[in-house]
């Protein structure tokens, strides 16, 4: 978890390379069936695009359904969910069922004038999906995806223009930060400050997932 622009998909990206567990955003997950015009997507559009939350039932459907998948089973890493109450206890109750509870939940501390930089600055493949910043990595002007056949240009999220980020770091602090004290209490939380530059953010988390018990009783176990 954390802000808006803190590097939460940037940083799951590098994980899943690393681990070889999927990455399951649900801004993605989200961002997909709207391009697809599914019935969730038709429904979630609006409060994307107005920078709220989206309903919890479509949310937790999109989830569910993932979560189903066979590529989980060796584990996942969750990007930008849980990001409220409901969601949370949704989410401890299907892992219960399903056997798999949370090895941590890692929260993302950058401070505001840097996460505006961050956002300003974001561009994406419409291919790919690989999620660039002109800022630190220009990919060319226009800016291209160097990693897609075509090098298509890359494109703006449409939810990144001011007003909408304005809203969205508000939702953020009233529904989705209170989750750090849900998740303090329950001996999960782990905070880093994801302020520096990406490649030390990765060595910091990846320094921290390997210290968790459940990674420490893989490596011993191997
Ligand atoms: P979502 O797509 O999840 O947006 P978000 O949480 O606002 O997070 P972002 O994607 O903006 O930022 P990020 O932290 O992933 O940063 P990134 O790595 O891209 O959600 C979008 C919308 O979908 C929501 O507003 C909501 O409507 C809906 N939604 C999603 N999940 C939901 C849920 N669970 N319930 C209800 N609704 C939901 O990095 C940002 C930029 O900074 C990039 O350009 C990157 O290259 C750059 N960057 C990253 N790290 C660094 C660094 N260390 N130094 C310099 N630049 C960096």
């Amino acid at each position: 978890m954390g802000p808006p622009g803190s590097g939460k998909g940037t940083q799951s990206q590098r994980l899943v390379e690393r681990f070889g567990i999927p990455q399951i955003s649900t801004g993605d997950l989200l961002r997909g069936a709207v391009a697809r015009g599914t019935e969730y997507g038709v429904r979630a559009k609006a409060a994307m695009d107005a920078g709220q939350l989206v309903a919890d039932e479509i949310v937790l459907g999109i989830i569910r359904e993932r979560l189903a998948e066979r590529d989980t089973d060796s584990g996942f890493i969750l990007d930008g969910f849980p990001r409220n109450f409901a969601q949370a206890q949704a989410l401890s109750n299907m892992l219960g069922t399903l056997g798999k509870p949370l090895d941590a939940v890692v929260l993302f501390e950058v401070d505001y004038g840097e996460i505006v930089k961050r956002i300003s600055g974001r561009r994406s493949c419409p291919q790919c999906g690989r999620v660039f910043n002109i800022h630190t990595a220009p990919a060319g002007s226009p800016p291209r995806c160097d990693q897609c056949a075509g090098h298509p240009a890359l494109v703006q999220r449409a939810d990144d223009e001011e007003a909408t980020v304005r809203r969205r770091l508000e939702v953020y602090e009233q529904q989705t930060q209170p989750l750090a004290d849900y998740y303090t209490a329950q001996g999960l939380l782990r905070t880093i400050d994801a302020s520096a530059s990406v490649d030390e953010v990765t060595r910091r988390l990846v320094a921290l997932l390997e210290s968790l018990p459940a990674r420490q009783r893989l490596r011993n176990a191997s």
